[in-house]
């Protein structure tokens, strides 16, 4: 089924998430017919480039991307449009009326316009403002959506503030606060896995479930984002936004039908049931952590002091481990263990689901743990170990899985993040977007680790391609547990 017509604005037309991931996340809409005919891109940004020239550098983008030209590709750039505007001066945005009016008419998109915040964040506040002094916010005439990427805020005023300011123009149904990590059908598989089978459900509480591991690793450094990372570090980059929407899919309540309100009502639910740290938890059950310089595979990796646009003495936090609980009915009492990391071993996003063991042990004393793994990026799959007789005489017990991996799903296209939010925005299904509640929920449980960190919270050293400091060894051992060490798992055999 295709999209409503519309045009589709990009603000930071000129900068790489349009490149990398926008641009190709459309093409490859356009491709298997979810757009139809009947669409516009307009970018825009201070760049001073023309509808030619901009089509022309997505062309290239798009040609690197597929690895070959042809006529499809050729015709999804006749949708291409470019207008420079001065982003931060009101004014300026006038250019955009005749522009936006010719498209709608071009293309009979009865004014729907789906504008897609993707410049410095230092914008997310001025843009709907300019939009709204030449009334390009108002839905008289068609819908009109804003995609705000993250981060959304810098701590928990700064979003509280930017909510307030976009809310000025925009109403919160017209917001859709994007999150990559929604996007992923790994992630949206979680819910079809707990909620669409019975047997899953009655164990998945505090009576059968020991702990919850999430681990979010990557193998790269900061890369050519430094002087953006530095800013943020892994505590902004990945815990606040995608690690607490993952722990949120984990553990909320079933919604009684999936649409936006209930599946968002039940994941604003969790994040506010977080137990917030102390300085004493956080003194016990945290750990921060920034890589330096090692050998990996017979290579030197930078440390990340040495990275470009990092400051010499920067205590940015290129790992975080913590240990937090849910106070709530299902969950009391069971500890998440959430980790995450650059310049780790691997790049794996797993959950890992501890269950309890039994209470007695009938056949000897270091009897299998049983866990639930489910792996989301890569080789995304799902693995459940328990323990079954080991051949021979006695009734000794060892560890087996039993593996699901998606690939073996025969003729599944599986979209992109970028394709599947995009899409679901045109729709107009803000499902896979947070809402504000949620938002604030998660600044809440992060701002006292910020202001720990601020006061002088240790940050640990790490070799690049490590695990990670050892103290997060230890945060866990504390409680007689290992993390678990994910690499080269479940490509053929688990
Ligand atoms: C982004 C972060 O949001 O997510 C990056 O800014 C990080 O630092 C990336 O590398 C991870 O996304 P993925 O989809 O590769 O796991």
């Amino acid at each position: 089924m295709k999209t409503e017509n519309c045009c589709i604005v990009i603000f930071g037309a000129s900068g790489d998430l349009t490149y990398r991931k926008l641009i190709p996340a459309l093409y490859d809409l356009y491709k298997i017919d979810r757009l139809g005919d009947d669409f516009s891109v307009l970018g825009v940004a201070r760049t001073e480039l023309n509808d030619d020239s901009f089509r022309e550098k997505m062309r290239q983008t798009l040609i690197k991307h597929e690895g070959t030209e042809g006529e499809c590709l050729e015709q999804f750039c006749r949708h291409l449009y470019y207008q420079a505007v001065n982003t931060s001066d009101k004014a300026d945005y006038a250019k955009l009326i005749p522009r936006l009016d010719a498209l709608h008419e071009t293309y009979k998109t009865n004014g729907n316009t789906l504008y897609y915040l993707s410049t410095p964040p230092s914008l997310y506040g001025v843009i709907p403002e300019c939009l709204a002094e030449h009334g390009l916010n108002k839905e008289e005439r068609g819908w009109k959506r804003l995609i705000v990427e993250k981060p959304f805020g810098y701590d928990r005023k700064t979003a509280e503030a930017l909510d307030v300011q976009i809310h000025r123009f925009f109403e919160e149904h017209q917001i859709y606060r994007i999150d990559h990590y929604l996007g992923k059908e790994t992630v949206q598989n979680l819910l079809v896995l707990r909620f669409s089978n019975g047997w899953f459900e009655p164990l998945w509480n505090r009576n059968f479930i020991e702990y919850v591991e999430i681990t979010g690793a990557e193998s790269i450094g900061v890369e050519e984002r430094g002087g953006y990372y530095d800013g943020s570090g892994a505590m902004r980059d990945m815990f606040q936004n995608h690690l607490l929407q993952v722990l949120a899919m984990v553990a909320m309540e079933p919604p009684a039908i999936i649409n936006a309100d209930s599946m968002r009502d039940e994941v604003a639910k969790v994040l506010h049931c977080l137990r917030p740290l102390t300085h004493e938890d956080m003194e016990h059950h945290l750990v921060l952590g920034q890589y330096t310089a090692a050998e990996i595979n017979g290579k030197m990796a930078k440390g990340y002091l040495e990275e470009k646009g990092v400051p010499a003495d920067s205590r940015t936090e290129t790992y975080m481990a913590l240990r937090c609980e849910i106070e709530n009915w299902r969950w009391a009492g069971v500890p998440f263990y959430v980790r995450t990391g650059k310049r780790l071993p691997a790049r794996v996003t797993e959950i890992v689901i501890h269950f309890k063991t039994t209470p007695h042990p009938v056949f000897s004393q270091n009897a299998p743990e049983n866990k639930l793994i489910i792996r989301i990026q890569p080789d995304e799959a799902i693995s459940m170990r328990f323990g079954l007789k080991k051949p021979g005489a006695g009734f000794e017990a060892k560890e087996v899985s039993m593996d699901f991996r998606y690939a073996d799903l025969a003729g599944a296209t599986v979209m992109t993040a970028y394709e599947r939010l995009l899409l679901d925005a045109m729709k107009g299904d803000a499902t896979l977007f947070a809402r504000t509640d949620a938002v604030h929920a998660a600044w809440k449980f992060v701002q006292p680790i910020l202001d720990y960190k601020a006061q002088g919270g240790r940050v640990y050293d790490y070799e690049a391609g490590s695990w990670g400091p050892i103290a997060a060894d230890k945060l866990i051992a504390k409680e007689g547990k290992v993390w678990r060490k994910p690499s080269g798992l479940m490509k053929k055999k688990v």
